[in-house]
């Protein structure tokens, strides 16, 4: 293989509800290479999950992919048949999200689960199926994991239970993990936990790895590289230590002066980026930041393109140039 592992290219997504049309996607495109961990950032609804649940191939019924295509291993995953895209997804491309729950049934047992999720591996036996269970949830970090096992989700904790999901998502040795706001719901101790978890994963793990997260914390413990979306478009996309020091866009520099790490002193109330986002139905014409942007000028009336400043550093603005 030559190209990326992953590479989604163009890609539009619209929703189709009772308002209208929802631009959710507008010609995004991302890569992630092997043994890379890739960060996707941006307030809520800027579309980050849309993107996830398009690689995933788990957008809901309402959705269109307007355009574009997804590159996995150098195959348009879009032009697949279904039994292949369920394949890819059982196999090669694996989840987690926020709410673990949503990972698990509620009335089968852990280890009875995590067998299930075996299922493509056929020349493999139930008991070998439950020994790699019990050995990746130990992998994870849960104690007696063997005793867990015989458990119900509900019998753990949010955190366990989050620990659990990756061990689910790592089971069949995915070559892309996509891990969408995976510790959004947990308390900042449990948090730090999973991603310390990550990290050590990461370590000896092949694959991409590709977080989403509006948490600027998450992404720069955790990536190498990152994209930044605002309004259903990448707006900037630049390496880890770049995007935190030289951060371009106007909108990542607003993002990053309400990182409550880099407040001085504990606030009461978090600081947010003035205004909201844009409505997507109707999208305005210039650029989507305008409204909120203190920068803005006649100039921005009209759409700005992606313009390279770097080999590795893009930004969507015009005041911004190489
Ligand atoms: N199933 C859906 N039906 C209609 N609109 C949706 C659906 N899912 C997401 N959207 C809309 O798409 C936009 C992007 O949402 P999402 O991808 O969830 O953003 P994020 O993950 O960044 O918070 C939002 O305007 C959201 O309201
Ligand atoms: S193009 Fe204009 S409005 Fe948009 S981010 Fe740049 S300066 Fe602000
Ligand atoms: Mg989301």
């Amino acid at each position: 293989m030559t190209g990326p592992l992953l590479s989604v290219r163009g890609l539009s997504v619209n929703f189709r509800t009772p308002q209208g049309i929802v631009r959710a996607l507008g010609n995004v495109s991302i890569q992630a290479g092997a043994g890379e961990v890739v960060g996707i950032v941006g307030e809520s609804g800027c579309g980050k999950s849309t993107l996830a649940a398009a690689v995933g191939n788990l957008l809901p019924g309402n959705a269109e992919i307007a355009a574009g295509e997804i590159r996995f291993r150098d195959r348009d995953i879009l032009r697949l048949g279904s039994d292949a895209q369920r394949q890819l997804r059982g196999r090669e491309i694996a989840m987690v999200f926020q709410d673990p729950m949503t990972a698990f049934s509620p009335v089968l047992t852990i280890g009875e689960q995590l067998i299930e999720f075996q299922h493509q591996m056929t020349d493999v036996d139930k008991a070998e199926k439950r020994r790699r269970a019990e050995a990746m949830l130990a992998r994870v970090g849960i104690s007696d994991a063997g005793l867990r096992l015989n458990g119900y989700p509900h019998e753990m904790s949010g955190g366990m239970r989050q620990r659990t999901a990756i061990a689910a998502a790592l089971l069949m040795s995915p070559s892309l993990l996509i891990a969408d706001e995976p510790t959004t719901a947990l308390d900042v101790t449990l948090e730090a936990q999973i991603i310390y978890l990550l990290r050590t994963l990461r370590r000896d793990y092949n694959g991409a790895i590709v977080v989403v997260s509006h948490h600027l914390g998450v992404i720069a413990e955790l990536c190498d590289r990152v994209y930044v979306m605002y309004a259903g478009e990448v707006v900037e996309s630049a390496p880890v230590d770049a995007l935190f020091h030289q951060a371009r866009h106007p909108y990542t520099r607003a993002l990053l002066e309400c990182d409550p790490a880099r407040l001085d002193q504990p606030a009461e109330f978090l600081p947010t980026i003035a205004g909201e986002i844009p409505d997507l139905t109707v999208l305005p014409d210039g650029c989507s930041f305008a409204p909120r942007c203190a920068l803005a000028d006649d100039r921005c009336r009209i759409r700005p393109e992606l313009t390279s400043l770097s080999e590795d550093h893009a930004a969507r603005c015009h005041r911004v140039s190489p």
